[in-house]
């Protein structure tokens, strides 16, 4: 059975796509299968982040019945699965969201779970995004904007009947800005499944187009991502040095600045 987890959060720019990735990302390395899927068909997000912006087959053609949803999907070369939408303009308006739902019903089997990255807002867009999943994660940062918009969102996946599993703080700086993990969690009345520390590697990685958790697999924000994925997927992960096998290691570096090492 195919779980799709809705990732919503009510204010725009705290970090829906970039966990949507990384947690699918993060998945992956541990050998799950998984998908990330952009259900924000008005302003998608996923192949910018991932910099593809011009893949032939989308979710908008899947919508509009040209094609089977798995059509679109491809492998980013990070590993990741995704199924992008379309940032055509002219293919805004040539879709029915209410039928993201039962595309996504061709997607049943195909993989163990779809992370779904939606619409910033609270509108019917995400509504249907929302009804089209069995779960939801509600992203935030540590100020009472982001949280009070949280808090509409998780209004609205109850509203429509779906579980918000929990919630991922992002951006945590744990300074005397921030609001508490405590009282954000106290706003919300759901458990904290994650807290991401704010990271510039996080920026860095979308400047290459990868996922962090791909680019700088040691970085506190890849670690948190990763932590969360093993939460998720019922295992025990502990953080060693071993896993970044794509970032040499400051050792690695001296040596190799030192001729010792290639
Ligand atoms: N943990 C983090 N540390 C630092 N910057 C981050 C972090 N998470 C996200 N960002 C920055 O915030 C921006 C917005 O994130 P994004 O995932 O696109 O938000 P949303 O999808 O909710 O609009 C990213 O482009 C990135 O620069
Ligand atoms: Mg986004």
């Amino acid at each position: 059975m195919t779980k799709f987890v809705a990732i919503i959060s009510g204010k725009g720019g705290v970090g829906k796509t970039t966990s949507a990735i990384n947690l699918a990302t993060a998945l992956s390395s541990f050998g799950r299968d998984v998908l990330v899927l952009d259900a924000n068909l008005k302003t998608p997000n996923v192949n910018l982040h991932l910099g593809s912006p011009n893949t032939p087959i989308t979710l908008h053609d899947a919508l509009q019945g040209k094609y089977h949803v798995t059509d679109a999907a491809y492998l980013h070369p990070s590993g990741l699965k995704v199924i992008p939408a379309s940032l055509a303009l002219e293919k805004v308006d040539s879709v029915e969201p209410a039928k993201l739902a039962e595309i996504l019903l061709d997607l049943e089997g195909a993989c163990e779970a779809v992370f779904l990255d939606t619409k910033t807002g609270i509108d019917e867009d995400v509504e249907h995004a929302i009804r089209a999943a069995d779960e939801a994660i509600v992203v935030t940062n540590p100020d009472l904007p982001s949280v009070t918009d949280a808090l509409k969102a998780i209004r609205l996946a109850d509203k429509v009947g779906v579980n918000v599993v929990g919630v991922i703080v992002n951006r945590f700086k744990n300074d005397s800005f921030d609001m508490s993990l405590d009282n954000i969690r106290d706003l919300l009345n759901k458990p904290i499944i994650g807290v991401v520390p704010e990271d510039d590697n996080v920026r860095k990685s979308i400047a290459v187009r990868h996922p962090v958790v791909y680019t700088h697999p040691d970085s506190k924000a890849s670690v948190a991502f990763k932590e969360l994925a093993a939460k998720l997927s019922g295992q025990k992960y502990v953080h060693s040095i071993k896993d970044s096998k794509d970032t040499p290691s400051k050792l690695h570096q001296v040596l190799k600045k030192l001729g010792l090492n290639k």
